[in-house]
């Protein structure tokens, strides 16, 4: 793995409780102290900062290269790793916004490349992952992509045109909901709770509807009426929140954070 902060430690994180070995992974990090937290783990890592060689002896041997540095250093690490990549090699990269093209144009012709947008709940395994095939990836590296995003959540293969728009609603969707959460926790206060009792409150809540809405498999609309007795307090409640119209708010929201992905794309 190239590059292993907080994405790419969740997904060895994922790795390590289905049974890997640390000594099976081999990662790289910029600096030495990232690096020495991996090795207390022990997990092979290689710090760019002290050897200059580290992305390409990582990959060195390895059939599945994950990258997950920022995405402007995506390009870069690729370039010089190529050299030492096995023919066969598959590369599965987080890196928001960086398309395939551009990696399998830095890397050699015989090696596949796949795009994944993963999300934080991965780090506690409800993650979900959009997956996209880059040009010469077979079903089978889309399989082994699947299987791996799967360890750390759910997971959903796409054409590569439709990974920004999900990474506007699942990669970004977390912070969404962190968002919702601060506003009723702050509604909450103004009733006179105090804000660890209103957060146990919210996000029991949240926790507890969401893992409802999957478990019945039913609509949030018909579980929404289950709660909302007619003339009753959920409804004045709703009626007030419908004048807000945040259906309207999250389109403009989505549309938003689209236009930065592909400004982000362009570069
Ligand atoms: N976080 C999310 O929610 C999320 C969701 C989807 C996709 N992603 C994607 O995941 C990628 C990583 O994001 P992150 O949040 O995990 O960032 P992060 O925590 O900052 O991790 C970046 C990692 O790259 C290492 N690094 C930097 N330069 C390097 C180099 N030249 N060679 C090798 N390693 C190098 C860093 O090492 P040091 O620790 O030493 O600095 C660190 O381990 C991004 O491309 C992002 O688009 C993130």
């Amino acid at each position: 793995m190239l590059g292993s902060g907080s994405m790419g430690g969740a997904i060895i994180d994922g790795l390590l409780s289905d049974g890997f070995q640390p000594d099976q992974i081999t990662v790289t990090t910029q600096s030495e102290g990232s690096a020495a937290k991996w090795r207390a783990k022990k997990v092979i890592s290689l710090a760019a900062e002290t050897e200059p060689t580290a992305n390409a002896s990582a990959v060195t041997g390895a059939n599945l290269v994950l990258v997950a540095v920022k995405p402007a250093y995506v390009v870069q690490v690729l370039k010089e790793a190529a050299e030492n990549l096995l023919p066969d090699a598959l590369i599965i990269s987080v890196a928001a916004g960086i398309t395939t093209a551009a990696m399998e144009a830095v890397v050699p012709e015989s090696v596949s490349v796949i795009r994944a947008m993963p999300n934080t709940p991965s780090v506690i395994g409800l993650g979900m992952t959009g997956i996209a095939a880059g040009s010469r990836a077979s079903a089978a590296a889309l399989d082994v992509a699947e299987q791996l995003f799967g360890k750390v959540g759910k997971t959903l293969v796409l054409p590569e045109n439709q990974i920004d728009a999900l990474s506007t609603i699942s990669g970004s969707g977390p912070a969404y909901v962190f968002y919702l959460v601060e506003q009723l926790v702050e509604a909450s206060e103004n009733l006179g709770f105090d804000k660890q009792t209103a957060t146990l409150l919210v996000a029991e809540t949240f926790r507890g509807a969401s893992e409802y809405l999957v478990a019945s498999g039913r609509e949030a609309a018909e579980l929404r009426a289950q709660v909302t007795s007619p003339n009753g307090t959920t409804m004045r409640a709703i009626a007030e929140l419908e004048k807000l119209e945040l259906a309207k708010g999250f389109e403009i929201a989505l549309n938003a954070a689209l236009t930065r992905a592909r400004e982000l794309a362009a570069g």
